[in-house]
Formats: C-alpha cells, structure tokens, sequence
C-alpha cells in the first residue's frame, strides 16, 4: 500500500496529455462479450479498473494480447461463461455492464452486486427495469444478481426515471441483438454513450440518437470482429487539470482532449477568474487573478459533472468570499470536505449543499482519500498548501487516473510515492 507525499505552494505550468476514458473504457470492454471476433482497443487508460476489467475477460473465456499499455487485441469468440467472478466483480461498479453484455450475447447473466467507490447507496433499479422490459427475468439473490432469458430478447420502449449513465448503456448492450426495436427515452447523453454506441456501430450495431434524450436501437442478429477501436479521451481527467491549473494559479496545457466535453467547467473556470481557450484537441488554461467565489450544481451531461465537484471544492475552498455546491447525484460526496477543513479550509456540508467560506491558504497535513475523485481534489489541495501533505489511500485514485503523480510532476508539483510501512500500517487500522 503506497502514500503520496506532496510538498507544496506550486504553481502548475507546461503540458499535460489526457488518457482514455476511463467509464468509457469500463463499459468498452465488457461490450466487446458481445462481437463474435476478434478486436482491437486502442486509448485505453493504464489503471487498475482496466486491469480489472480485463481479468474478469479472460476469466470468463477471452483471450487478450497487450500490444502496449494502452492496447489490446480481445478475442470473446470462446467466451463460455455467463457467472462473472464475484471476488473480481465486487472490486469495481463497473461490473454491472456484464449483466447487459452477457444477457444479450447468451440469455443469461450472473454477477456480484457492484462494488467501487464509497458513495453511499447505488441502486440498480433501472437496470433492472431495462433487462424486464426487454423480456429478462431479473433475481437478486444472495449478494448476486441472475438475469435470464429463455427466448431471445424482444425490442422494447424503455423510460427511465432520471438519467442514469450505467442503465443507459446497459440498456444498450442488452438490446443490441434483441429481436426488434428498442427505444430508450430520458437516455443519459454523457461523452462515454456516444463512444460505447460508436464502438458497437463499428462491429455492426444499429443504435442511433446516443448522446441525445432518444436512442433507438434496432436489434441486429450478429456483430462482426475485425476492426480497431480507440477510446475517447478522458474528459474528468482534462478537467481535473483545468481546476489543477486554476487552485494552483498556473498556467497549463491540456492535450489531446475534446474541449467541447468540457464546455460547463470552462465557463465555470471563467467565472472564478481564468482564461481559457480552446484549439483542436488542446485546452489552454491561465489563472492570474485571485479565485472569484461561484456556485455550482452538479447535473447529468452536460451540465456540471458530480466527478469534477471536489476538484471544483478545492477551488471555492481559496476563493474570494462565500460559494456553494449543490451536489443531486451523490450526496455522499462531500467527504472529502472534512479532509480539506483539516488543511484549513472552511467547508460546511448539509445533505446535499456545501458552503464554502474561502480562506487565503491551505495547509499540508495527513488526508485521506475517500473516493476517486475526492483523492484527485486532495491531490491538487496538497500541490497548493503551504508545507507537506501526506496522502492516504491512493488505491482509489489509482482506480481512474493513469500516471497522475508523474503527469502532475512535470507540471512542477513535488510528489513522492512511497510504500507504507508495516508500523505505520498498524497505526492507521
Ligand atoms: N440511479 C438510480 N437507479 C439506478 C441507476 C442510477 O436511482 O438504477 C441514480 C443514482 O443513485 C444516482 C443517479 O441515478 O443518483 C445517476 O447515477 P448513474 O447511473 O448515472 O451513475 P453510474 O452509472 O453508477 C457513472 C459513473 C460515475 C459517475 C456517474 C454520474 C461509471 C462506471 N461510473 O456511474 O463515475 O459519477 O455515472 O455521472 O461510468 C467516477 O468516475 O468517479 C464515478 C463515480
């Protein structure tokens, strides 16, 4: 188990290149169950959910050639089971896009109940609700849910009560070789859809209207290999960088991003005082000024993304005056507001709202993780506070972000990775 120990009052300045999308990559990958073939995954994201992601493959049958670390050639045609590992499963939510990919390919699926990040209740219901509606018999049963079909899938209208990325999509893997027509109203829009719909068009799919409230789906019978498929960038982590740039009051430029993903946060960040401009692929952000306060409310694509608030809190935490978030997608996610408070942040958080009283300074100390994002935020919290901040529980941030200690190192930020000592650890349980 490793540590970051970050020295701070760094101004980040240089160049950044964004990796693949992470929740585009996790639901890549298990939809390549449903190509009889053999495939080619470039862009995908060196973190441990792809390896993961990959162990549950090759558990279940495929059989997967690393080009290099970012690519994969995947062969699913000898995949022959439809029981997903449960110890593997419950390391990741992602493993939910198992059932959709297995059900659609075999009739029958069989997964642990997701595990991941500490965000407090996830349910699955509209899952469940799309598997049903396309004509699944869905069971959750000790800690496992059983999904299964005796006929093939048939075509269905699907509405979801709010816009859920995971249902949306899984909605999508389980109706892509149904028989007939499905139509999924209040689908979730967010970049990672439109690239599992582009890479299962590629094999053959017919799905259209992905990225907007309407996708329709005409089931097809079979879906051919052959191809090669790049993951788009990640549009969390270029916006992790762009509130990196403004804490930090840097100056960064951001590669290989699509700086439409990331329209909200410009003018978000624009609003705090930066300048951004955006050319092709690149986002150049330049922060001079001292951080005007704002507020934020966090919604479904493309209004402002709950995986980019606590980079946002960071921000709010050395403005100018008082702030608030508005957090309706996960409420337990304000976690790591009590981590910034002990680096001398004034935050208080009530079910879904957070106010932030801006303070000039922050100040290193020991933080912990307590999810994905909220360690990216801590992270970038440390690199700006005068004096050391020590940062525990990097798995998580090891979960979704590819190299971040280096990437941020060539910005300038001093960060060691150190493994924890055996002492140490028996302080910390
Ligand atoms: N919801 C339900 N029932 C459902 C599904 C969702 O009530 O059946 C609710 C959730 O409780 C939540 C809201 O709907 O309040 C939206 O959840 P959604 O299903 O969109 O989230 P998810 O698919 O579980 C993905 C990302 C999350 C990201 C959310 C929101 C993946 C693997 N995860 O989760 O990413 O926060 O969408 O954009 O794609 C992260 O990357 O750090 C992360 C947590």
């Amino acid at each position: 188990m490793d540590k970051l120990v970050i020295t701070g009052n760094t101004h980040l300045k240089g160049e950044v290149t964004i990796s693949g999308a992470k929740n585009s990559a996790i639901a890549i990958l298990p939809a390549t169950i449903l190509v009889n073939g053999i495939c080619n995954i470039s862009n995908l994201p060196n973190i441990s959910d792809v390896k993961i992601s990959c162990e549950i493959l090759e558990n279940l049958g495929a059989k997967i050639t690393w080009k290099n670390e970012h690519e994969i050639t995947i062969d699913t045609r000898n995949v022959n089971s439809t029981e997903a590992p449960i110890d593997l499963t419950s390391k990741f939510r992602a493993s939910y896009y198992l059932l959709g990919a297995l059900l659609g390919r075999f009739g029958k699926s069989v997964v642990g109940l997701p595990g991941g990040c500490n965000l407090g209740p996830r349910p699955i219901d509209q899952h469940i609700k799309a598997f049903e509606a396309l004509g699944a018999k869905v069971e959750v049963e000790q800690g496992k849910i059983i999904a299964n079909t005796k006929k093939r899938l048939k075509g269905a209208d699907i509405y979801f009560d709010m816009a859920s990325v995971g249902a949306t999509i899984n909605a999508i893997l389980a109706a892509v070789l149904s028989h007939g027509t499905t139509v999924i109203s209040n689908a979730a829009k967010e970049p990672h859809i439109v690239d599992v719909a582009n890479f299962l068009n590629t094999a053959g799919a017919d799905i259209s209207g992905a990225g907007t409230d309407e996708i329709k789906i005409n089931g097809v019978k079979e879906l051919k290999g052959n191809y090669s498929y790049s993951v788009v960038p990640d549009q969390i982590e270029a916006g992790t960088f762009m509130f990196a740039a403004v804490a930090s009051k840097g100056d960064i430029v951001i590669k290989n991003c699509i700086p439409e993903h990331l329209d909200c946060i410009k003018a978000k960040i624009i609003d705090m005082g930066a300048e951004v401009t955006y050319e092709n692929d690149q986002i150049h952000v330049i922060m001079n000024n001292d951080i005007k306060s704002t507020n934020i409310n966090t919604l479904p694509y493309p209004g402002f993304p709950t995986d980019l608030q606590a980079q946002a809190g960071v921000c709010l935490a050395l403005a100018d005056g008082t702030s608030t978030i508005n957090e309706t997608i996960w409420e337990s996610r304000f976690q790591y507001t009590s981590e910034l408070n002990k680096m001398g942040a004034k935050i208080t958080s009530q079910g879904q709202v957070a106010t932030f009283e801006g303070v000039e300074k922050l100040y290193g100390t020991s933080v912990e993780a307590t999810d994905l994002r909220a360690g990216a935020a801590l992270l970038i919290a440390g690199i700006v506070a005068d004096g050391k901040t020590t940062l525990y529980n990097t798995k998580y941030i090891d979960r979704g972000y590819e190299h971040i200690e280096t990437k941020f190192k060539e910005l300038g930020a001093k960060i060691k990775r150190v493994e924890i000592s055996e002492d140490e650890l028996i302080i910390l349980n």
